[in-house]
């Protein structure tokens, strides 16, 4: 099932850089590394190669994209930072946490979906940070992956389902996070709402904000729906295998079931091996289970299991946000 790809996989030299930052200001997509997923990048000013961005994912006009930015001057010319807004950044940037704003008009329609409101995120990924500085432009940026398939964490990833759509692919290694960014919507910077969970947690908002952050409700079933609240999309992240949930997962049910259903246990089981057990992190910490979760779904669906059992994580914190998207990859 290996499409030809007449994307080229850059490794980050000096070189490269300049060259795709210039591809970049001239209007191309480049697929860019991120601490948290991969990114399709596109000059954020330059409505048309934003186009680009949502016909090469398939992903409709309704779901806006995050702008990533440089620096905080950069913020200013793409959204109207509040106070609370400075505070996060201070605290979380560069890092995992998008802020949703009231756009500034330099920002074209086509990457807020016709919202006035913008998303926007300084990230840490070194090479990325380099390339945003050579671009001289913010960089809207998806994750890199056709709409609704699950997120892409190495260069291979975004070849594998963008190859034949995309031709610059900048390589920064597996992503460290391995989970999409936080957002908070601070257009009402008294009533704070998180609008999906990240590896920055509704506590570390309220612990710097001072106050609740009060969570978007339910994910959303129907795209209408999905517009007053993007990204809320229940199905999302999604492999192709059904994937069934399970608080906890046991050995016993894993040894008993049929062969041709995988059991994916948050650490590695001490006794039992089989062609259909696997883990996501040999002592269960959240961390590793976050880096490789998405790896790990990818990977299963290239197999030929027929469901994919899979662990939900304990606790809150980044259990929320790798059960987020566990939920998702288990809508039906
Ligand atoms: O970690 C990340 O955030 C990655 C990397 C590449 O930065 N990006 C990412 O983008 O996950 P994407 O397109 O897969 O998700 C962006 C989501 C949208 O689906 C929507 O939920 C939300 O950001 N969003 C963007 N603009 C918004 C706005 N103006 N209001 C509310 N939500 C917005
Ligand atoms: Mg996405």
């Amino acid at each position: 099932m290996t499409a030809p790809s007449s994307a080229r996989i850059y490794r980050g030299t000096p070189r490269n850089l300049a060259r795709l930052a210039r591809l970049l200001r001239a209007g191309e997509l480049v697929a860019v590394p991120t601490e948290t997923v991969y990114g399709l990048a596109a000059n954020a000013l330059d409505a048309r190669a934003c186009a680009r961005i949502f016909t090469a994912k398939g992903r409709p006009a309704s779901d806006p994209l995050i702008v990533h930015i440089h620096s905080l001057a950069q913020l200013a010319e793409v959204a109207e930072p509040n106070a609370a807004a400075l505070r996060l950044a201070a605290k979380f940037w560069p890092g995992a946490l998008t802020l949703v704003l009231p756009k500034k008009a330099a920002v074209p329609g086509i990457v807020s979906a016709g919202l006035p409101s913008v998303a926007v995120r300084m990230p840490s990924h070194p090479l990325f940070r380099r390339l945003l500085k050579l671009a001289g432009v913010p960089l809207a940026a998806p994750s890199a992956n056709p709409f609704g398939y699950v997120s892409p964490t190495s260069a291979a990833h975004v070849r594998a389902g963008l190859g034949k759509k995309i031709r610059h692919i900048l390589d920064g290694g597996p992503c460290t996070i391995g989970l999409e960014s936080t957002i908070v919507d601070l257009r009402h910077p008294r009533a704070p709402r998180l609008l999906r969970p990240g590896a920055v947690t509704q506590a570390q908002l309220e612990r710097v904000l001072g106050r609740p952050v009060r969570p978007a409700g339910q994910a959303a079933a129907k795209p209408a729906a999905a517009q007053l609240a993007p990204g809320l999309l229940a199905r999302h992240y999604s492999p192709r295998t059904p994937v069934v949930l399970h608080q906890k997962l046991s050995t016993t049910a894993a040894r008993r079931g049929p062969v041709d259903e995988a059991w994916v246990f948050l650490a590695k089981p001490r006794t039992l091996t089989a062609k259909n057990i696997f883990w996501l992190d040999a002592q269960g910490r959240l961390p590793g289970v976050a880096r490789r979760l998405f790896h790990v779904l990818r990977l299963l669906d290239g197999m030929k299991f027929t469901r994919l059992h899979v662990e939900l994580a304990p606790g809150a914190g980044l259990a929320t946000a790798i059960n987020d998207r566990l939920r998702r990859a288990a809508a039906k």
